[in-house]
Parts: structure tokens; sequence; C-alpha cells
């Protein structure tokens, strides 16, 4: 049976070469195929695909390709630093079959339930608290100050959580960011979202909690504990990581943001843009094979991550197209029975944060050039440490431009 190319080639995705510029890592690979070996932290081998057909043949076949991790798990040192992301929880991303398809219902449901209308309330309130936070300063960091807090501000309304609640929930989360005692804050969010399902369990509202806990699944506290601890988890790094990305590319790139001005391009259209060509999660889906398994003329060995690079399946040139506009086969919400259940709420999300932001904050532009931007490391994430702009301050009310515009 053929095997993996081994030595040089197996990239090392945790480098802060890699974080740098991941496209030139992918570009050596594709000399190899389109399944690749890598390492996802020092001594942590697994299997990278790398093809855009590959990608959706993998994603789309479950039953060779199961999501539960706990075989490796026992192959693999407590302290491996990616761990704590891939380890086993008892929720819709790390089951299969109908395990998954019940706590997935779940899920799906709840936020199809989730009122677009009130959505953009949430998400508005929470931008313009945040904008107002720094509008007069002239400058501010996208990254830090708007775009990491915010998905998370939406989350708590659209969850129903009470505002010392949502504070709270709020501090543990940037403990987690912030790797200060992670483990710490890690307990304390826990607890924070057991509080809000006991206090829904009491007092059912019109809320997305109150609605997981409500559907005729019928999931216990402790099931319904773990799919909120996922809608906050899967929600909130990718979310920040959208919108931040994209205002980078809209602020960066010329011909972007010369096309938004212009009107050719809706800011749905920049998302887009960025979703083909830098997505937020840039390598996932992670599967576990149970036995060896010959892919493509690849063995992949039994209990070691397959993991799917959708930056790199996205810009596969035996597949990649020039013209994007309009054109939604991207790769970047996932496929098959795990695809990204929140595409819609997570995109109507970014939108109007980012148009928020631009109607009230005009003439903002980068604070240092695009090349000084940082990428934080790490093999899963595409996303920066800090989005600095600059901007003419702003003093008084915000948001009479934009509600003049729109009519609301
Ligand atoms: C409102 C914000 C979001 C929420 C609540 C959310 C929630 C989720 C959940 C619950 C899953 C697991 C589905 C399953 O296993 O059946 C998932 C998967 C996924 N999400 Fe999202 N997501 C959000 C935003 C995003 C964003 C911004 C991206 C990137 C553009 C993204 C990309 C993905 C991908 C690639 C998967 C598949 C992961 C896998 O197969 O392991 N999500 N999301």
């Amino acid at each position: 049976m053929p095997s993996l190319p081994t030595g040089p080639v197996r990239a090392r995705l945790f480098d802060p070469e890699f974080a740098a510029d991941p496209a030139r890592t992918y570009a050596r690979l594709r000399e190899y195929g389109d399944v690749v070996p890598v390492e996802l932290a020092p001594g942590v081998p697994a299997t990278l695909i790398i093809g855009y057909t590959a990608a959706l043949e993998v994603l789309r076949d479950p039953v060779t390709f199961p999501k539960d991790p706990r075989r490796w798990e026992k192959r693999v040192s407590r302290d491996c630093p990616v761990l704590p992301l891939m380890m086993y929880r008892p929720n819709c991303m790390y089951t299969d079959g109908n395990v998954h398809a019940r706590l997935r219902q779940v899920v799906t449901d709840g936020l199809v339930s989730v009122d677009p209308n009130v959505l953009r309330d949430h998400v508005e309130n929470s931008a313009e608290a945040l904008i107002r936070e720094f509008r007069s300063a002239g400058e501010a960091d996208l990254l830090g100050q708007f775009a990491r807090p915010l998905p998370l501000m939406v989350f708590s309304q659209a969850l129903g959580c009470p505002p010392d609640l949502s504070e709270r929930l709020a501090a543990h989360y940037k403990g987690i960011f912030d790797g200060v005692d992670a483990k710490r804050a890690n307990a304390g969010l826990t607890r924070g979202v057991a509080e809000l399902i006991a206090l829904k369990r009491q007092n059912p509202e019109h809320d997305l909690a109150s609605r997981i806990l409500a559907h005729p699944a019928g999931l216990s506290d402790e099931e319904a504990l773990h799919q909120v601890l996922l809608l906050m988890g899967a929600g909130a790094e990718p979310e920040q990581n959208l919108i931040a990305n994209t205002l980078r590319l809209m602020l960066t790139s010329d011909q972007v943001a010369g096309d938004v001005w212009g009107g050719n391009l809706l800011i749905e259209d920049a998302l887009d843009e960025l979703l083909w060509t830098d997505p937020p999660i840039a390598n996932f889906a992670f599967t576990y094979p149970e036995r060896d398994v010959e892919f493509r003329g690849v063995l992949l060995p039994a209990d070691q991550p397959v993991v799917i690079s959708f930056a790199a399946a996205n810009t596969d040139p035996s597949t990649a197209s020039g013209n994007r506009v309009g054109n939604r086969a991207h790769l970047a919400w996932g496929g098959g029975p795990h695809a990204c259940p929140a595409k819609r709420p997570a995109q109507l999300i970014a939108t109007v944060a980012i148009e928020r932001l631009l109607d009230s904050l005009p003439g903002m532009e980068p604070a240092v050039p695009a090349a000084e931007l940082e990428w934080r490391t790490g093999p899963f994430h595409r996303a920066l440490t800090a989005l600095p702009v600059r901007f003419p301050p702003v003093f008084g009310g915000t948001g009479d431009a934009h509600r003049a515009r729109s009519g609301r």
C-alpha cells in the first residue's frame, strides 16, 4: 500500500512562518498531491486534505471518516496543546450517526427560530455600544475593541442572558482568549452557562436557550449545556475573525474597497471574497478513520486525525475560478452532515456589524501598513492579533446617517 511522503514535507502548521503566510505552505504542499502529511503540534501527526474535490469526498463520507476523537486522545499526552480544542465533548460537532442527528436537530431548529430582525437589532445595539467606547479617540484596534467582544454580546442577547450573567460570561471569555488562567476561565464559563440553563428551565422565555430546552428531542440539562457552550465556542472565534478579516480586506485592498464604496460590491460579496480566499476557519473538520484507509493513493493511518484545509481547498488551482462574485461554492462553512448550521445568522451578524462600523466612522483607514499586521500562530484559525485603524473622531450620537439612509 502506498504511504505518505515523510521527512521535510511534513509541514509544521504550528510554526509562526506558517501563520505569516499559509498560502506559501499550501502551494509547496500541492506538489505532493491533494493529501499531505502535517504536524498540528510538535509530535502530533495528521493528514491535511488540500484538494477541493478530495475535501468534499471526505466531508460527505462520515462512515469512513467519523468525528469521535476518543481513540486518538488515548495516544496523545495530556498537555498536548491542541487537545483542548480537539478533545471529545458530548455535542453535535464530535458525534456521529443518530446521536449527531438528534443533537444537531436541536441546534438547527433553535437557530432557525431566531428572528433575523431581532438578531439585526441585537447586532446594532452591540455594535453601537462598542463604537461609543472608542469613536471620540480617532483610533481603535478593531479586533480587540470591536470584532472580538461583539459576537459574544450578540449571543448573550439571543440566548436570553440577564445582563449581569452576560458580563460574567464575557469576562470568562476574555480570560480564555487572553490565555490568562484559561482553565479557571473555562470552568467559570461552564458554571455561567449552567446557571443560564437552570434559569431558563425555571422561567422559559422567547429566547434561544429556552427553545433548546423546550425542543421535542428532550435534552437533559447537561446535553443542553454542551450544545449552548458549542454555539458560543463554535460561533465566537470564527465570527470575530470573519468580521476582522473582512474589515482588513476592505481596508487594505484597493480593489475591494473601491468596489464596495463604488457600489459594485455588496458587503455580503466582500464576505464571500474573504471566505473564498482566506476563510476564518482555515483547517478544521477533524475526522479519525477507525482503520487504515487508502485514500487517493495515500495511506491514512487508523485513529490519526484527517483535517480539511478549507483555505487550501478553496484556492485549489484545479478548480479555482477567476470570477468569484455571486459564486458561493467555497467550503468555508464546511460540508456534509457537519456543515456549519449557522451560516445565515453568522453572515447577518458580520454584515450588520461591518455596515454599522463603516457608517458610524467614515474615513477609516489602517493605522499600520498591511504587511505589518500580525497573525496568531496555530494550525486552525486565520486570526489577526490586532487590526489598528484611525479615523476622524466622532462626537455626539452614532447611527443617524445610517437610519436616514436605510429609512428605519
Ligand atoms: C453565529 C456564529 C456561528 C455559530 C453559532 C456556529 C455554529 C456551528 C456549529 C454548532 C457547528 C457544528 C455542526 C455539526 O457538527 O453538526 C459548526 C460547524 C462549522 N462551522 Fe460554524 N458557527 C458559526 C460561525 C461560523 C463561521 C463564521 C464560520 C467560518 C466562516 C464557521 C464555519 C464552520 C465550519 C467549517 C464547521 C464545520 C466543522 C466541522 O465539520 O468540524 N462557523 N458551526
